[in-house]
């Protein structure tokens, strides 16, 4: 099948090589023109995993090419996917600008029939919204069906997730639409639900909110654990081993960042709110999230009060692993609230350090854990990479000024650190640190 893809980002990327790899011809269009000669000279504008070799090979074969023409996207496709961002406007509402454009955009070229598909998560009600502006802009008549299709992967596993979707979802408004789309993801074997517009569009926000209120439940149990002595991470395998619970989403720490779950949350509470409902239980959902951070800076606080002059050392900057994205990331409170009580930050991240330099530009970059922790009063441990799991503890400890760790990601085993003669403070695992 002809496909086009508009707005070429994480989602847009990753869905148009994973359609070519599954033998259809597809042009990606981004208006960034230096997004496009990037990927045209072989180059990946994000880090994913996987990624790169997948687009050179789609591409040496032919299968898959960039664009900013998107006239001539549009013309040669019969399907055309919307992958642009939806960013938060102040109040938690979605800024559709973005979507709205680009729906104009492709209604101005079209050259025949076309399928329209909202691949970008977008609230209730969008799809009519793009079917309206569609049916303005568009001259000649042709037509055409806007199909919601959400999308599910995660950063740093995005091939792996959308190869090996958990669900399809097609909202659609005629059953033969959503046939068509699903002849894309046939190969795939995964389950296929088809549903309506409106239900589709519920269900990626109500999934992502349902995700984001069992990490902060879980980081809720794990202010009660702090408080008497119990262990979160045990409090939350004995949790997981209930299948009507599960133990995935219950890792507890400096709670949820990135790009996706802290606007999502907040637009479903704006929708509802917008709908006459207070979505109350998501509002506590934002507000645990929220302190998640400052906890962290008061454990450090109650060890160093006076944190004027100490040298911390943070591993980790990326809001996950397997990344470069610093969207949200925790790292970013984290870094300037101590920053602002005077410490110097020398940190280290696997990928994210050339995105870092532009956000934190008072952080020490440095090119591995072992530098950064070079005559550090403490280890902050931020981001939960696996190569952090692996670290020559015993080397790390003779570099450091005051042998501590503050694990905000629970990576580490309290009672192995100790022995190593670390004094360690974590997640909802017990002791509190004393100055
Ligand atoms: P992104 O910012 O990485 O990419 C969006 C791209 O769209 C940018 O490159 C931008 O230049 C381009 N763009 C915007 N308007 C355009 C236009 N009119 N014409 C051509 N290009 C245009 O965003 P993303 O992270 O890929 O997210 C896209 C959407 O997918 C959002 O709604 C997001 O919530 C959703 N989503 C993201 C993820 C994720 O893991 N990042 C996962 C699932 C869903
Ligand atoms: C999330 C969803 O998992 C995807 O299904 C969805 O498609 C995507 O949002 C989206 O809509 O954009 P992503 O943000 O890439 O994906 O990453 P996650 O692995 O979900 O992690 C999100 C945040 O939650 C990270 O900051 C992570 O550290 C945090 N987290 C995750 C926890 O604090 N505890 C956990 O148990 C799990």
């Amino acid at each position: 099948m002809n496909i086009c893809i508009i707005g070429t980002g994480y989602v847009g990327l990753v869905t148009g090589t994973v359609f070519a790899e599954l033998g259809n011809d597809v042009i990606c269009v981004d208006k960034l023109s230096e997004k496009i000669a990037m990927l045209e000279n072989g180059k990946m504008p994000i880090y994913e995993p996987g990624l790169e070799e997948l687009v050179v090979r789609n591409r040496n074969e032919g299968r898959l090419s960039f664009t900013t023409d998107i006239k001539n996207a549009v013309e040669n496709s019969e399907i055309i996917f919307i992958c642009v961002n939806t960013p938060p406007k102040d109040d938690g509402e979605t800024d559709l600008s973005f979507v709205k454009a680009a729906a104009k955009e492709v209604a101005k070229h079209m050259n025949g029939d076309k399928i329209i598909v909202n691949k970008s998560t977008v609230p209730v009600g969008t799809g009519d919204l793009v079917h309206n502006i569609v049916s303005e802009n568009n001259p000649n008549n042709y037509d055409y069906h806007v199909v919601s299709n959400p999308e599910f992967l995660r950063e740093g596993s995005a091939i792996h997730d959308a190869l090996n979707p958990d669900r399809i979802v097609i909202g659609a408004s005629k059953r033969q639409v959503a046939f068509r789309l699903l002849e894309l993801y046939a190969s795939l074997e995964a389950p296929i639900l088809i549903t309506d517009v409106n239900s589709a569009e519920i269900i990626k926000y109500a999934s992502n909110a349902f995700l984001a209120t069992k990490i902060s439940f879980i980081n809720s149990i794990a202010d009660i654990c702090e408080k008497v002595g119990a262990d979160v991470e045990q409090v939350a395998k004995g949790m997981g081993h209930d299948q009507r619970i599960g133990r995935s989403f219950l890792n507890a720490g400096l709670g949820y960042g990135g790009s996706c779950f802290p606007k999502d949350v907040k637009s479903l509470i704006h929708t509802s709110s917008g709908l006459g409902n207070e979505f109350s239980l998501l509002k506590n959902v934002v507000d645990t999230n929220e302190r998640r951070a400052s906890h962290f800076v008061d454990m450090i606080k109650a060890r160093f009060p006076d944190m004027k002059g100490k040298v911390f050392a943070v591993l980790g900057l990326a809001f996950k692993p397997n990344t470069d994205d610093m969207r949200e990331a925790k790292s970013i409170e984290i870094i300037e609230a101590l920053e602002k009580e005077g410490a110097t930050v020398k940190a280290f991240d696997p990928i994210a350090m050339e995105a870092t330099k532009a956000i934190l530009p008072d952080v020490t970059c440095c090119n591995s854990s072992y530098e950064a922790c070079e005559g550090a009063d403490a280890m902050l441990l931020i981001t939960e990479w696996r190569e952090f799991k692996f670290l020559n503890l015993e080397k790390i400890k003779e570099a450091m000024n005051i042998p501590v760790i503050f694990d905000g990601r629970n990576l580490y085993d309290p009672a192995r650190k100790r022995r190593l003669g670390f004094e360690y403070y974590s997640m909802g695992r017990g002791e509190w640190p004393k100055s």
